[in-house]
């Protein structure tokens, strides 16, 4: 099906874009969402962009609605991406938790297809293998706003290409086992303590509990300054007191002084959760 749009038209869905999942898309990513969301308009035999915010917002939109938001996410994502963060974990916030002998509560919260908390995972299994509390609990809730993505977690399943990605062979060896065609699947040891789940950032996760520790990466920079910043509130009071969260390389916590502190490790920055947050 052919689809012309004017430049209203595609206003239009920009607007719609950030009202439901919070995505800012500049002005010259016309050709993007005509290319993303072709299969979308020809399964749902759309006619146009208003006809498509038309059809998603109605009571029985929400196929679509869920179609055109897995459509229009980004979801790029490696093992151990940056390394920084895992090696923190590790090093900074592992030893320090450790310490109250209580499970460890991590949210990776925007998890793509899953190695974000599966790297977490695999992090922790060898930090407890190599200190002396061998009897560490932790639990992980790994949320994405994507179904597709979820699916992919869920089965835990990965090509030559995904693993090539930053998987070292080591970890490759122990938390994998070769499934049908030549691709790989995590093990139990790994994803056992994991629990997969739909969460839409812009909306409230109250309902997920508190947390240690969040790793919330290279998702904010797809969200205007303003969600951006109610994201990071809301992420601020479900962290329990002095847990720690992680942002992408490229995203930063300004505006936010008065409620995380810098701390500084040798191997980069993460947040703190202040004890006492600043009033305005
Ligand atoms: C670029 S990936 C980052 C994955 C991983 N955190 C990392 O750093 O490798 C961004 C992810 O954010 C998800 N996402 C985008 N908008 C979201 C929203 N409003 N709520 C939850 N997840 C969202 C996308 O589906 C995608 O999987």
């Amino acid at each position: 099906m052919q689809y012309q749009d004017s430049s209203a038209d595609f206003d239009l869905f920009r607007g719609f874009l950030v009202e439901v999942c919070g995505i800012e898309l500049s002005n010259d990513k016309e050709y993007l969402v005509a290319s993303r969301l072709k299969k979308v308009m020809a399964t749902y035999q759309l006619e146009s962009l208003p006809d498509l915010v038309q059809r998603s917002r109605s009571h029985s939109g929400r196929e679509i609605l869920f179609a055109v938001i897995d459509a229009m996410t980004t979801n790029e994502t490696l093992w151990f991406r940056d390394r920084h963060p895992f090696i923190n974990l590790e090093n900074t916030i592992l030893p320090e938790l450790s310490k109250n002998n209580s499970p460890i509560k991590i949210w990776s919260a925007a998890c793509s297809s899953g190695q974000e908390p599966y790297s977490i995972a695999m992090t922790i299994e060898q930090y407890t293998e190599n200190s002396s509390n061998p009897s560490l609990n932790y639990s992980i809730v790994a949320t994405d706003v994507s179904e597709s993505m979820l699916d992919k977690c869920r089965q835990g399943i990965y090509d030559e290409y995904a693993v090539g990605r930053g998987l070292p062979e080591e970890m490759k060896e122990r938390y994998f086992h070769p499934d049908t065609n030549g691709v790989l699947k995590i093990n139990n040891q790994i994803r056992k303590n994991i629990r997969f789940k739909a969460k839409n950032l812009i909306e409230s996760f109250r309902d997920l509990g508190r947390f240690d520790v969040v790793f919330c990466r290279n998702v904010l920079i797809y969200f205007p300054h303003s969600v951006k910043l109610d994201i990071l509130n809301r992420i601020f009071e479900s962290l329990l007191p002095g847990g720690y969260l992680l942002v992408g390389g490229s995203e930063s916590l300004a505006g936010m002084a008065d409620r995380f502190e810098m701390v500084s490790c040798r191997s980069g920055i993460i947040y703190r959760k202040l004890q006492h947050p600043q009033s305005h």
